[in-house]
C-alpha cells in the first residue's frame, strides 16, 4: 500500500493558509487540523485555570489536557487568544506535548495547517507548501474577519500586532517559523482563493504523480 498522502502547509499569520487548507482537505477527502487552534486552546485553559502566560510549566501542564472537542470554540479565534497563543508557543515542552498530538493525527493522512508542519511535526509529508503575503494584504484581511466578528480594531493596531506576531514566531528558539528546504512557496498577496487553491492542486497533483 502507498504511504498516505500528508499535506503539510505552513505560513504566516492571515496568508490564507487556513482556508487553503480546508479546501485541499475536501478536495482530496482528507481530515484537517488547524494546528494554531492547539496552542489558543493551550492558552485558553491556562489561562481560565488561574495560570500565567509566563509560566511554562502550567502552560506544558494545559497543554496535555487539552480537550479535542473543544477546538471549534468560537473564542479561540478572537486576537487575544492569538497573541495569547503565540507567547505559549515558545515554550519547548509545549510544542512537546502538541506534538505527539499532531503527529497521531497526521497518521493515516491528513492536511494540517501551521507553523513548523513541514519542519518539525511530518518532515517526511507527502508535499510541503509554505504560504505567505505582503504585510499590509494580510493586515487588511484579518482587520475585516475581526470586524466581522464584532470586535472593535483599527487597521494599524491590526498591522503592528501582526509584525510583532510575524517577529516572534519567525525568532524563537525552538521550530521557529520557516519553510522547509523543500516546501513550495505561494505568494497569495494577489491571488483570490480560488486561484490559490487552484494552484495548490496543481502543485500537489505534480508531485504525487512524479512518486
Ligand atoms: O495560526 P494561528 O494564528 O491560529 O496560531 C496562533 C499562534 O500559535 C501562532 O502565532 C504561533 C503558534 N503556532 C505555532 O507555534 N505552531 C503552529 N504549528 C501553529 C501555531
Amino acid at each position: 500500500m502507498s504511504d498516505p498522502l500528508v499535506i503539510a502547509i505552513d505560513g504566516t499569520f492571515a496568508s490564507g493558509k487556513g482556508t487553503l487548507a480546508k479546501r485541499l482537505a475536501a478536495h482530496y477527502g482528507l481530515k484537517h487540523l488547524d494546528t494554531g487552534k492547539l496552542y489558543r486552546a493551550t492558552a485558553r485553559d491556562l489561562l481560565a485555570s488561574g495560570g500565567a502566560l509566563d509560566d511554562a510549566e502550567a502552560a506544558a501542564l494545559a497543554a496535555a489536557h487539552i480537550d479535542a472537542d473543544t477546538l471549534d470554540d468560537p473564542y479561540l479565534k478572537s486576537g487575544g487568544m492569538g497573541a495569547a497563543a503565540s507567547k505559549v508557543s515558545v515554550y519547548p515542552s509545549v510544542r512537546q506535548v502538541l506534538l505527539e498530538f499532531q503527529r497521531n493525527f497526521a497518521s493515516q493522512g491528513a492536511v494540517l495547517d501551521g507553523r513548523d508542519i513541514g519542519t518539525v511535526i511530518c518532515p517526511d509529508a507527502t508535499v510541503k507548501l509554505f504560504v505567505d503575503a505582503e504585510p499590509e494584504l494580510r493586515a487588511d484581511r484579518r482587520f475585516r474577519e475581526l470586524r466581522g466578528y464584532g470586535e472593535d480594531v483599527t487597521l494599524e493596531t491590526v498591522l503592528s500586532d501582526l509584525k510583532e506576531r510575524d517577529h516572534r514566531d519567525m525568532n524563537r528558539a525552538v521550530a521557529p517559523l520557516k519553510p522547509a528546504a523543500d516546501a513550495h512557496l505561494l505568494d497569495t498577496s494577489h491571488l483570490s482563493i480560488d486561484a490559490a487553491v487552484t494552484t495548490a492542486i496543481a502543485l500537489i497533483d505534480a508531485v504525487v504523480n512524479a512518486k
